[in-house]
């Protein structure tokens, strides 16, 4: 038996091809015990490949201001800045003309976006949205010329096919914009019948990539759309980088996301004149640290056999829904009966138990770390009859079935036997009552214990 055979039954090892950081790190539990953390958690944020933290620190002697600096070290910087945005685009397929422009992270992107929507122009988006999809295109901005229609999912894709394409018909759009993959079921509409239906009416096509360029890749070239947007803290690389690739007319045309430096050609007292796309939407001194480290894991992911990280997550999910569906009273979240394919992020509700308190023990009494609430997609989550709350577990390249197995049985045991420790909610979240384990035991950060205790103010409501 291979060593993935063990870990998770796939034919390539990709925890070993991909490392990442932090793999093994203990957790205290509450019954004084230490447990390899197990993180089902990726769809919030993934832990930054070796590589990727290598990458940084063999750069970061290397620093030095972009674009303005006449230093050697400014010209070094400068082009790893602009090769890593070729990677970057590159990774996304994009076509010749496209222009990826850096911003923070996928929610950034889709304001961006939102900023330059040609004066007029109606946006489609349907309510199975991530509030980050949904929000930039409602809530349009001073000085933002677009309105939006959001269509309501229906029970299977053949009926939201068909309800979008009528949609469609019935006025001129000059955007849809669907998310890649739910980060609430990983379920999505099949893209390349979304991209058909749009452009046959005239609208273009952004993609929410934040779950789905992570877990499976994407081309624009390939899918024929027209933007996609993702984030570097989900793609393996944590540094504050992610991106915005697409057509480049609306980006250079639109008002520049941020005014300032470094987005201009000239400026005087009475007029300025603005660069065109990436630099006009790029004022300010960007993530270069952030952008080189995103274009290694863009890298690290690609150089990886055709179909592995997908037969890997396949693998796990698969794994992961069998042993949820086994247990009474645990039921697994779908969007659409007729769904194909979806990527590893799993949501389900027990019944008659709060997430919030579940997602606790798991973490107190078996260090595994999932998400409990709404997952900053309320309507969705309303649609799933589950506005009180889910729970949301998510697999990406360092999950080995060893973790999905872990929290199928710590399931089955709290159905069964209910938890050993008392819960209670403090500041609006589950917590051990008396918890003794110490904020932060890992790795010699004691001395930090104080202040993350200070920082841990009352749950947003995500
Ligand atoms: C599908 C989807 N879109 C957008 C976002 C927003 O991503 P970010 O917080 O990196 O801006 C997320 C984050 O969870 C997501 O899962």
């Amino acid at each position: 038996m291979t060593a993935i055979a063990e870990r998770t039954d796939c034919s390539t090892d990709v925890a070993a091809l991909v490392p990442v950081v932090g793999g093994a790190t203990t957790v205290p539990l509450v019954d004084g015990t230490q447990r390899v953390y197990a993180n089902l958690d990726y769809a919030a944020s993934a832990p930054a490949l070796e590589a990727v933290a290598a990458r940084v620190t063999e750069v970061l002697p290397l620093y030095a201001s972009v674009h303005r600096g006449a230093g050697y070290l400014s010209q070094v910087s400068t082009a790893l800045y602009e090769s890593s945005r070729q990677s970057i685009a590159r990774f996304v397929g994009a076509r010749e003309d496209d222009v990826a422009i850096i911003t923070r992270n996928t929610t950034d992107s889709l304001n961006l976006l939102a900023g330059v929507i040609p004066a007029g122009g109606r946006v489609l988006v349907l309510d199975v949205e991530h509030h980050a999809n949904l929000l930039p295109w409602v809530h349009s901005r001073p000085g933002q010329g677009h309105s939006a229609t959001i269509v309501p999912i229906a029970r299977t894709v053949a009926q939201t096919l068909r309800a979008l394409a009528d949609e469609l018909a019935r006025q001129p759009y000059a955007l849809v914009t669907v998310t890649g993959a739910s980060n609430v079921t990983g379920e999505a509409l099949p893209l390349d019948d979304v991209v058909a239906i749009a452009h046959a009416a005239g609208a273009r096509v952004a993609v929410d990539g934040a779950q789905l360029v992570p877990h499976r890749g994407f081309s624009l070239t390939e899918s024929g759309a027209d933007y996609v947007a993702f984030s570097g803290h989900k793609t393996y690389a944590p540094f504050g980088a992610g991106a915005l690739v697409g057509r480049r007319d609306w980006l250079d045309a639109g008002t520049p996301y941020l005014a300032g430096g470094g987005a201009v050609r000239d400026v005087r007292t009475d007029r300025t004149v603005w660069q065109p796309a990436p630099a006009r939407h790029e004022a300010g001194s960007p993530n270069v640290i952030g952008a080189i480290a995103l274009a290694e894991a863009c890298e690290q992911l690609a150089a990886l056999p055709s179909g592995a990280l997908h037969e890997h997550e396949q693998v796990l999910r698969d794994r992961l829904v069998d042993g949820l569906s086994a247990i009474d009273g645990v039921e697994v979240a779908r969007i659409w009966s007729d769904s194909t394919d979806p990527v590893g992020v799993v949501t389900f509700t027990v019944a008659g138990h709060d997430a919030g308190l579940v997602a606790a023990y798991l973490a107190a009494e078996h260090g595994i770390g999932v998400r409990d609430g709404r997952f900053c997609a309320h309507p969705l989550l309303a649609h799933l009859g589950a506005s009180g709350g889910a729970i949301r577990a998510s697999v990406g390249v360092g999950t080995t079935s060893e973790f999905v197995d872990r929290l199928v049985e710590a399931l089955a045991s709290y159905l069964a036997d209910g938890a050993r420790s008392s819960y209670e909610v403090v500041d609006g979240c589950w917590a051990v009552v008396a918890d003794t384990r110490p904020l932060i035991a890992v790795h010699g950060l004691d001395h930090l214990a104080a202040t993350a205790a200070a920082a841990c103010g009352p749950a947003l409501d995500d």
